[in-house]
């Protein structure tokens, strides 16, 4: 049977590269967006799209009614920095989207799900370098405190009813085509968008907070990759951890020096500094690795190098 994906956040920064790229794999028709914004004219040449808010059951239930998704990407999420803020909302949209969102696809016996996890499920109590698969999470923000309860729902949905759910605990994740909003590993991608603008950049962390972070095309090819693996090769059914590359912002800078001279950074910390300093530096991605044939493509040098061209490409700073 053919397959017809539903992408549900469509809008948000993975959203926005998992359409793009699901649309070419399966022919445009075949992918439905969606996510709370009202529909842009000029983005409804790209293929199908449904404003829908997740919380809405009966929205939602008629979304999967009139489309009859084989594979739902559910991504509708409040992040990080935004969710401290507004930890009843946060929570709120966490929890109770998931919940619709997996109860449809039993109702309406979607054959695969993919939820996104975080490094946020981890905590200060966490060994930060190299941080195991299993460990003590304790997670302290309430975005950290709901991804790790979905993850135990997401084993919990397939043992109990035998819903396929796949996920990935995201780095820091960073791409072009979309901006991310409200989070805590957001820097660098801003650094990009303001070393093309003034060559300059002031950072909200520390120069020496190092995080596990990934360049958005090898996202997406995770996302891709474990949601389309044999269910033989999915061994973990909480969420795998993954990882891409680890630097702090002083090695972001300095990279960004070598490939643009001139580029100056200075530091005026926020809220979002603790945030950061909760989570890992660093990510043992053995179990990905083994199970479903993870490799990342992209390194520090390579991925500033593209951000760059990219960027520059679509006329930032000129
Ligand atoms: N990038 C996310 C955040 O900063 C972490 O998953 O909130």
């Amino acid at each position: 049977m053919a397959e017809k994906i539903l992408i549900l956040g469509s809008e948000g920064q993975v959203g926005t590269d998992l359409a793009a790229t699901l649309r070419d794999k399966y022919g445009k028709d075949n992918v439905v967006c969606s996510d709370i914004k009202p529909a842009i004219d000029e983005k409804l040449d790209l293929g199908p799209y449904v404003e829908l808010n997740v919380m809405d059951r009966a929205a939602l239930e008629a979304v999967f009614s009139e489309h009859k998704p084989t594979m739902v990407y559910h991504l509708a999420a409040m992040l990080s920095a935004t969710a401290e803020k507004f930890p009843r909302k946060g929570w709120d949209l966490n929890m109770e989207g998931m919940f619709s969102v997996f109860d449809a696809c039993i109702d309406h016996k979607v054959k695969r799900v993919f939820w996104p996890s975080s490094i946020a499920v981890f905590g200060p109590n966490t060994p930060r370098i190299n941080t195991p698969q299993n460990c003590v999470m304790d997670p302290n923000t309430i975005y950290g405190i709901s991804k790790l309860a979905g993850e135990r729902f997401c084993e919990y949905y397939y043992e109990k009813y035998g819903l396929d759910v796949r996920s990935i605990r995201y780095p820091g994740l960073i791409g072009w085509k979309a901006k991310p909003g409200g989070g805590t590993t957001d820097y660098a991608v801003d650094i990009f968008h303001q070393a093309l603008i003034q060559n300059s950049y002031t950072c909200f962390l520390k120069e020496d907070t190092g995080l596990p972070m990934m360049y958005m095309d090898d996202a997406i090819k995770a996302t891709i990759d474990i949601t389309e693996a044999d269910p033989s090769q999915i061994k973990i059914r909480s969420s795998y951890n993954l990882s891409g590359m680890s630097f702090d912002p002083k090695t972001l800078s300095e990279e960004i020096m070598r490939q643009r001279p001139g580029f100056t950074i200075d530091y005026e910390i926020d809220g979002r500094q603790k945030i950061a300093e909760s989570w890992p530096t660093s990510i043992d991605d053995s179990a990905a690795k083994n199970d479903w044939n993870w490799k990342p493509d992209y390194n520090l040098e390579t991925m500033v190098a593209e951000m760059l061209k990219q960027l520059s490409a679509m006329g930032v700073g000129s």
